[in-house]
Parts: structure tokens; sequence; C-alpha cells
């Protein structure tokens, strides 16, 4: 077995979903390639040496361009806001590290098509966390749309909700600012249903769309606000959102089918609410993360006193992924989607092939998003 090393750059939320993954994932599955977890970066010293502690990274550094100018770093995992993403992974790439990148790809399709250049121009293996892909119920439904069980599909519906940013006094985190985010809802949660949209059923030829900002100012962050995470500075002083805060896109695919998308960090109860449900003329598919484990499937090829929708629950050795966790009907959470990227991109090193999503996907999805928030602000159909 060959060994690798890995620096993480970003030690928050992300930090340590991908942490927890580099970590396990050899615990769990036949890898050719072992990750060396050897350097952890982030902006401050004393929380970085905590977290590079807690999980086991080798060595921290606080600058990222030190960290890519190392000859003994093979994978670079970027976990930071998007705003640093074209810069650290474009680096990473032309120093010939592979690169591992949290979504959304980047601020926009410019940048994203210049991390899609570099890193094609440097044949690294580049992958972009959608990690909703990678969840075995999902791969089912891809499966029994491939399989031609579902038929030629008429509608995707795809809702995303949280309520996290509902409260007025949330403060103005880097999500909330469009020079680190990009956008709001539609880069920081519409970004993973398009991409499951173009996972299952294909390109998206137009979008008609509307967005919103409901509270426009708010109190600037202290030093722990992030993902998730409340706390202002305390001075009283406020900013203005430049981002939106839901956003609802009607779309067609180049397959003629239709579909909707609904983005909201504003609909108290919903915590992460990622729900999708296509229609074909064979049958049809729910799922809802926050029941990861189960697909729900409507056949029209069942007798037809026996028809409806019937609950797969997705924990079967047959099932991808599932045989290197537990046995039927031990369920897997959010962390083990991580586990999966991981071991496929590990993989496609190895194989020396490519992984998806990759960076070109990550142009696709944010010529959509774009498109998107165009369609919104103009309130004309954009064609892609
Ligand atoms: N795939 C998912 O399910 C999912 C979920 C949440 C966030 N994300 C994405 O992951 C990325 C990170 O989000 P998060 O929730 O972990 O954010 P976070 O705010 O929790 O953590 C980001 C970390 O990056 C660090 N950072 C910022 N700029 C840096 C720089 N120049 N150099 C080094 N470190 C830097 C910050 O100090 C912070 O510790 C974003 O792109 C976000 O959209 C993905």
């Amino acid at each position: 077995m060959r060994t690798m090393n890995v620096a993480i750059i970003g030690g928050q939320f992300m930090g340590k979903a991908h942490s927890n993954a580099w970590k396990n994932a050899p615990h769990f599955f036949d890898l050719n390639i072992h990750p060396v977890m050897k350097v952890a970066c982030d902006l401050q010293e004393e929380p970085l040496k905590k977290f590079a502690a807690k999980w086991g990274w080798q060595e921290t550094e606080t600058d990222w361009r030190k960290v890519i100018a190392r000859d003994d770093i093979d994978i670079v995992d970027i976990a930071t806001p998007p705003g640093v993403h074209r810069d650290i992974a474009v680096a990473a790439a032309k120093a010939g590290k592979h690169v591992f990148c949290e979504k959304p790809i980047a601020l926009n399709t410019a940048e994203a098509q210049e991390m899609c250049d570099a890193a094609e121009a440097a044949g690294i293996v580049h992958y972009l966390n959608h990690e909703y892909r990678r969840c075995p119920a999902v791969a089912l439904a891809k499966r029994l749309i491939d399989e031609g069980k579902i038929g030629r599909i008429f509608h995707w519906r795809g809702t995303y909700l949280q309520d996290w940013l509902c409260d007025p006094n949330f403060p103005l985190t880097w999500h909330l600012r469009k020079e680190t985010a990009g956008s709001g809802a539609q880069a920081g949660i519409n970004s993973h249903s398009v991409d499951l949209a173009r996972f299952l059923v294909g390109e998206i030829k137009s979008v008609v769309a509307m967005q919103t900002t409901f509270v426009k100012e708010r109190p600037l962050p202290g030093a722990v606000a992030g993902t998730f995470k409340a706390g202002s500075s305390g001075g009283g002083q406020t900013g203005p959102v430049t981002v939106e805060d839901a956003i609802a896109m009607i779309v067609e695919f180049e397959n003629g089918a239709m579909g909707s998308f609904e983005a909201s960090t504003f609909a108290p109860g919903r915590k992460n609410y990622n729900y999708f449900e296509i229609y074909g003329d064979r049958g049809s598919l729910l799922f809802d993360l926050e029941r990861m484990n189960e697909l729900e499937f409507f056949s029209k090829d069942d007798p037809e006193y026996a028809q409806g929708f019937k609950k797969i629950i997705v924990t079967e050795p047959c099932h991808a992924y599932v045989d290197h966790w537990w046995p039927p009907g031990h369920i897997i959470g959010f962390e083990h989607l991580f586990h999966h990227g991981v071991v496929d991109f590990l993989d496609a090193i190895d194989r020396k092939t490519s992984v998806t999503p990759n960076f070109l996907d990550g142009v696709k999805g944010m010529q959509v998003l774009e498109a998107g928030l165009a369609a919104a602000q103009t309130g004309v159909k954009v064609t892609l």
C-alpha cells in the first residue's frame, strides 16, 4: 500500500467532517492509498492547534500558500468558505497536488472555469464534494433511473430548507456576503439540489426564478460565529446582507423534463431538509435526507392491485457502500457520505482516472446557479 500526505485548509464544520473521513475511511474500506493526515491549516493558531490535536493532524500552518509550497503534500483538501477556493485550488493544481474541494466550487463560473482548466492542465484528480450523490439511497435512485424503472422523466421537485439564518440576530457570517459566499441559499444549499438534479435527471437548459432577502442588516460576527454557529461581535455594529435568503427556480431540462427548486434558510423546523421527488412514465422516487436510509419508490410495473409507494430501507449489502459498514438495518448517517467521497477520490488517484462530481461538474452546476440568480434579478428566462 502507498501512502499520500494530505493537507486540509479550513478547520471548522467541514474541516471536522473531512478529518473524520480521512481518519476513519481506512478502518472500513480496503484502500490502495493510505491517507496520512499531515498538515492542518486555518487562520488562527490557537483553535487550529486544538483542531489538529483532536483529529490527529501532525502539523499546523496558518498560511495556505506555505502548505501548497511543500513538496511532501500530495493532496489538498479545501474546507474554507468559497471566496478562497479558486486561489487555493489553482495554486494546488499548478503545484501538482490532487484537490478535494468543498462546494460551491467558487464564487462564480469564471472562477470555476479557471479551477477546472488548471486541474485538467495539471492532470491531477479533482473532486467537488456534493456528498449527497454518495448516499446509498441516492445511488439506488440513480440505479433505478439508469435501469429504466422510472422511464421517461417528467418532473423533478427539489427542495432544500433550513432554519438557522431565520433569526435576525444571527450575525453577518461569510455566508451572508457576496464576496465570501458568491450567493446565499443558491450557493449554500441549492447547489446541492442542482447537483442532484444534474446527476439524476440531466443537464438544465433554461431557468426562470425569483429570490428575496428577508433580513437586510445583521450584527457583525464575533470570533466563534460560523456555519450554524451564532455569536455577534457584541459591539452593536451591523452590516448589510448582500446575498439572497431564499430562491425558487423553475427549469427545463435538455431531455424535456420540467423541474422546480426551492431553497431557503428561513423555514422554521426544517433543519437540513434536502428533499426531492422524481416522476416518470414508469415510476416515481421520493428522497428525504433527514430519513436518508430510505428511498420511496412507486412502480407502474407492480400489479395494479398492489401499486403504491413502497419504502425501501437502503441498508442491504447490495446497496452502494453499505457492505463496508454495518449489517442490514444498522443505519448510516451524514458523516458516512464524506467517507465515501474520500474513498472514491483515493481510488481515482490510485487508478489514474477521474471521479465525479469534479470541477467540470462544478462549472456546469455554477452556470445553472448563476443563470438562476440572473433570472431572479431580471425577471427574464435565462437559457444556458
Ligand atoms: N458539503 C456540505 O454538506 C457542506 C456543509 C457546510 C458547508 N459546506 C462548504 O464547506 C466550506 C466551508 O464551510 P464550513 O461550514 O466548514 O465553514 P466554517 O465557517 O465552519 O469554517 C471555515 C473555516 O475556514 C477557515 N478559513 C477561512 N479562510 C481561510 C484561509 N484563507 N486560510 C485558512 N483557513 C481559512 C475559517 O477560519 C474557518 O475555520 C464552504 O465552501 C461551504 O459551502 C459544505
